[in-house]
């Protein structure tokens, strides 16, 4: 059923969701919302290593195969997520054993590998994702025990040397409720432009919360715009159960909250970020009943402008206040 207004249709800028290739083959409502609101679309977890990469010398890419020819037909573009994080890390990796020489090699492989595979068919890439702690400094991982503090810089090299045409960003969460994780991130830009270390974007994860202040928000992406790459928020939801209640039930004023969260940020973005600067907004899947947050808080929670059954909530709203 073809309807007036869509996202990609109201935005000015790439409106996107990050999807899930199992549920746009079986699920038909989500497979026409995916494609009717749209105009682009990031792997939620097909182009992580874990499922990506499974063996040392085996590659899937069925997952990312689905997506991306989906993109394809829906002239959608196609974010990449993600080459590095310290989380989806196959147990081949976690395992493995070899000198400094073979654990560089092995992460230069894989980086190249996934990043060329697609070529410019993926326009941008999250390079590295949520390298820092809470603290403002790289948080312990495989990649900083086994390849040193630097492993953040090559992994931009290695990707630009691989894919040239693919925009390159640094993805990190928390910017807008930790002023050392929005410092570690603006400083990594500064440090990257002194050097010569090739990026193009930072990505504002923004899972957030209806209580979170407006302020802070709009002083994250200020700053982050402020380094003068593209900026990307890229894994938008607003969650409403603040005290994680294993049962909550939504209320009028949650869905009013919900709908003025949304429309802040995407207020915010559309005003603080320069034209040449704007990357996009994602939201990190499309219905409640799809979203990541009910496993990560065992917890319920709605935090998606589209509800169970992929209707628009009040939320959905929110986003066209915004834009
Ligand atoms: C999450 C996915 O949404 C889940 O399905 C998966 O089980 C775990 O990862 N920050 C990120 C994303 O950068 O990759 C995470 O995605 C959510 C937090």
């Amino acid at each position: 059923q073809p309807v007036a207004v869509t996202l990609r249709a109201a935005a000015q800028f790439p409106f996107g969701a990050a999807l899930n290739p199992n549920l746009l083959t079986s699920n038909n409502a989500y497979r026409q919302v995916a494609q009717q609101e749209y105009s682009s679309i990031t792997a939620e977890n097909y182009l992580k290593m874990e499922n990506v990469h499974p063996a040392q010398d085996r590659y899937d890419w069925t997952g990312s195969d689905v997506l991306v020819a989906f993109a394809e037909q829906n002239k959608q573009r196609m974010h990449g997520h993600t080459l590095v994080w310290h989380q989806a890390v196959p147990a081949w990796v976690t395992n493995f054993k070899g000198d400094s020489l073979a654990w560089e090699a092995l992460f230069k492989t894989h980086i190249q590998t996934v990043i060329a595979h697609y070529k410019d068919r993926l326009a941008s890439f999250d390079v590295v994702n949520e390298a820092f702690g809470d603290d403002g400094t790289l948080r312990p991982s495989v990649w900083l025990t086994h390849l040193g503090p630097d492993y953040v810089a090559r992994a931009f090299q290695y990707a630009r040397e691989a894919s040239p045409g693919v925009k390159l960003f640094y993805n990190e969460y928390g910017h807008e409720y930790s002023p050392k994780r929005l410092a570690a991130t603006v400083a990594l830009a500064a440090d990257f432009k002194k050097r010569g270390i090739p990026i193009d974007g930072l990505g504002l994860q923004m899972h957030t919360n209806i209580g979170q202040s407006d302020a802070a928000i709009q002083n994250a992406i200020q700053q982050v715009a402020a380094t003068g790459l593209l900026v990307h928020i890229s894994e938008l939801d607003v969650r409403v159960n603040q005290a994680k209640q294993a049962n909550y039930v939504l209320t009028d004023a949650d869905k009013l909250a919900q709908r003025q969260k949304f429309a802040a940020i995407v207020r915010a973005y559309k005003t603080l970020v320069p034209k040449a600067q704007q990357h996009g907004i994602t939201t990190w899947n499309i219905g409640d009943g799809d979203s990541w947050i009910p496993n990560f808080c065992s917890c319920q929670d709605f935090p998606l402008p589209f509800d169970k059954q992929y209707a628009r909530k009040p939320a959905y709203d929110g986003i066209l206040d915004g834009l």
